[in-house]
């Protein structure tokens, strides 16, 4: 099991917004719905966007370059469920939003 990294404040995250944080060399996005952190992999799995900038509704975002659409609640690409990228867990301490990354940079479910 791999462990948590701080990454930023709960104040930090905006709703309907997304951030880029940095664990290691991997890129991870953090969406904060209804009060609820969730983490996936920030590179588009297509041609290496940050899908942190990309336009958020709906818990889905379109990646800012060519418009796939990735679920952020479980890092499923929306116009093609066999596909996903890495989806990690969130947990709030005190202020601290800590990200456990759990999975490879992107996957094909069976
Ligand atoms: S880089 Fe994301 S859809 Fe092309």
């Amino acid at each position: 099991m791999t462990e948590y990294h701080t990454v930023c404040k709960l104040a930090d995250l905006k709703p309907n917004e997304g951030k880029t944080v940095a664990i290691g060399h991997r890129m991870v996005a953090l969406f904060l719905i209804d009060g609820v952190v969730h983490a996936i992999d920030d590179t588009c799995p297509h041609m290496g966007a940050s899908l942190s900038g990309g336009y958020f509704e709906n818990n889905i975002v379109t990646c800012p370059w060519h418009a796939w659409r990735f679920r952020v609640t479980d890092g499923v690409w929306a116009d093609n469920p066999r596909i996903k990228i890495g989806c990690h867990s969130v947990r709030v301490v005190g202020d601290d939003v800590q990200v456990q990354i759990a999975s490879p940079i992107a996957e094909k479910t069976p």
